[in-house]
């Protein structure tokens, strides 16, 4: 047996689909068909989406054999079938479990069953597993996830092993080879600058909690800041575009939690602006590095693998600020030479060189998101 993840996958941040932030439990098959038919078909699978991932809920027991069943009352047709159909539109089909007794919800977990579920999922025809970090008990993790990575390679299908124990032990520390991406915080909740009572975060806690962390994340091997929550009806344009472009800077999975079958042609925009997720999906996979934080304004940089820079303004006030910047300077002072073109990646024009002073206004909440070009 490896020693390993599959390490083949997941070169490149994963891109999709989850249900959980739009529909937490209320979940079927319906809404998974009609999921995968959006994606394969309103832009989204162009741009880069593959995985259609469904989160806790799905399971309902074991059967004698202890095998895991799938709710028949909402998933009639049953997971292999409903993979094949993923398939069959040229996604890639997720699931989800847990390492503990119970998932989050209090669903049968992987606990003790850690073999059988990978052999199941590999059948169904899974390509992805979120593995979650609810009722584990005295459990080590990194033992746990290491434990069904290797079930994974067991099974035999390649699967991207997603961890998912909310930064608690430190999983950029030993997640290399245990996992294709390891979630850094707790659980993303819907609204830009906020935290709540068990712990979810939004956006911009968790952009700080990224600061010191970047260097641990690569290719197969990412820090995941959680899943989007751009189009689910709280975050401002402005915020949603902030969110989507440190995402982005971070090389972040970018996976979508809106409904997708109906959203706004402006959500579709910000899910699927190429200039940005190129940023994201940049081979060199470089997190960004936070290079200035004055007040509210915090400028974040990104080498990408053409030689050139990803460069990023972030307003966290929601008053307007007006900046007049010696870009010269600016990159001077962090070693950066000679001259580059500069190109707002939000509007899709270049808006002058690193010759010129940057004298612009930034909304509140908003976001230059810009690429330097030599
Ligand atoms: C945890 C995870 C979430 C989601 C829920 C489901 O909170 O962090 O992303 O999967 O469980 O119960």
């Amino acid at each position: 047996m490896r020693a390993q993840k599959n390490e083949e996958l997941a070169k490149t941040p994963p891109m999709g689909w989850n249900s959980w932030n739009k529909f937490e439990c209320k979940i079927n098959e319906t809404i998974i068909r009609e999921v995968a038919d959006a994606m394969a078909s309103n832009g989204m699978k162009k741009a880069g989406y593959e995985y259609i991932i469904i989160d806790d809920c799905w399971q309902i027991g074991r059967d004698s054999l202890g095998n895991i069943l799938a709710d028949p009352e909402r998933f009639p047709s049953g997971m292999k079938s409903l993979g094949e159909y993923i398939h069959s539109k040229g996604l890639k089909f997720g699931i989800y479990s847990d390492a503990g007794t119970a998932t989050c919800q209090g669903r049968p977990g992987s606990r003790g069953y850690e073999f059988q579920d990978a052999r199941t999922y590999a059948k169904w025809g899974v390509d992805f597993l979120k593995y979650d970090w609810c009722n584990h008990g005295k459990q080590s993790a990194e033992a746990s996830y290491t434990l069904m990575r290797d079930a994974i390679n067991k099974a035999g299908r390649p699967m991207v092993f997603s961890i998912c124990e909310w930064g608690t032990t430190k999983p950029w520390e030993w997640g290399k080879s245990v996992g294709h991406l390891w979630r850094t915080t707790e659980d993303i909740i819907n609204c830009f600058d906020c935290t709540n009572n068990w712990g979810g975060l939004g956006v911009l806690q968790i952009i700080d909690l990224h600061t010191a962390i970047g260097d641990f994340s690569g290719p197969g091997h990412w820090n995941d800041p959680d899943m989007l929550e751009i189009g689910n009806g709280v975050l401002t344009p402005n915020e949603e575009r902030l969110h989507m472009s440190m995402w982005a800077m971070f090389s972040a999975p970018l996976i979508a939690g809106n409904d997708i079958r109906n959203m706004s042609a402006e959500t579709m925009k910000i899910l699927t602006n190429k200039e940005v997720l190129d940023v994201d999906q940049d081979k060199l996979g470089v997190s960004a590095t936070r290079w200035m934080k004055y007040r509210d304004f915090e400028v974040w940089f990104k080498p990408l693998s053409d030689g050139n820079y990803a460069y990023c303004i972030i307003n966290r006030s929601n008053q307007p600020v007006t900046i007049n910047q010696d870009l010269k300077a600016t990159i001077k002072q962090y070693k950066i030479d000679g001259s580059y073109r500069v190109r707002d990646l939000w509007k899709h024009k270049d808006i002058g060189s690193t010759k010129d002073n940057m004298v612009t206004t930034i909304a509140g909440h908003d976001v230059l998101m810009l690429k330097l070009t030599k």
